[in-house]
């Protein structure tokens, strides 16, 4: 399963990449907010961090929108995605949008009816909210297995991005169900890099040395 990271902080992402794990980047309108800096200029410096997939997500309530915003975001790198909510006009929008070789990410995606549709529309990508249906006691994992199912059974091509992911062990069990991405909370990286016992054994080793041998310099 490849790894993205799931915000717009530049210092996040530069942190991440320099340990050689990132595949790409999702942003949403919520985490370019959060930022406070203009949306071109954030994802402008985001291509020049990390050479793979970028999403940035249009505002447009209406296909015609979306699509004139799609066409403006994948003008901007050869690596971005235009993040397209999964309504009808979204469809329309990502159907057009397949059409021109744009790629498309297609979010805020609840069930497998939608990824479906997403996919048969001709999106790239598709980004179940595992965290958001676990906070309502929906089993976002099996949704995550079930669209793996349908993309594998009918040969589609399109690639799930397991999105929304609050815990280590939401990653974790995305990689299990077939993800062919997690898109990771920088918190949650920092999380799921630490284990007590790593810890514990680094101690050791050190206070071990030290006992033999002396404090190094
Ligand atoms: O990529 C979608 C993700 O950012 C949503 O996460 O934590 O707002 O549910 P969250």
């Amino acid at each position: 399963m490849k790894l993205f990271i799931d915000t717009a902080n530049v210092e996040h992402i530069r942190d991440i990449a320099s340990l050689g794990i990132l595949d790409g980047v999702t942003t949403n309108p919520t985490l370019i907010a959060k930022e406070g800096r203009d949306f071109k200029t954030v994802l402008n410096e985001i291509t020049s961090l990390v050479d793979g997939p970028i999403s940035g997500e249009v505002i447009s309530d209406d296909a015609q929108g979306m699509i004139k915003e799609g066409r403006d975001i994948a003008k901007m790198h050869p690596n971005m995605v235009v993040k397209i909510p999964m309504t009808k006009e979204g469809l329309k929008a990502v159907s057009t949008l397949a059409n021109e070789n744009i790629k498309t990410n297609v979010t805020l995606v609840f069930s497998a009816n939608q990824a479906l549709f997403a996919a048969r529309a001709g999106a790239t990508y598709v980004s179940p909210f595992v965290g958001r249906l676990e906070d309502t006691l929906h089993d976002g994992i099996e949704v995550i297995r079930d669209i793996r199912d349908i993309l594998d059974l009918y040969e589609l091509d399109t690639q799930i991005i397991s999105a929304s992911i609050r815990t280590p062990q939401q990653l974790f069990r995305s990689a299990q169900a077939g993800a062919h991405i997690a898109t990771v909370p920088y918190a949650v990286f920092e999380k799921a890099f630490k284990h007590p016992l790593t810890d514990k054994g680094i101690d050791a080793f050190k206070a071990d040395w030290e006992e033999a041998f002396g404090k190094s310099k």
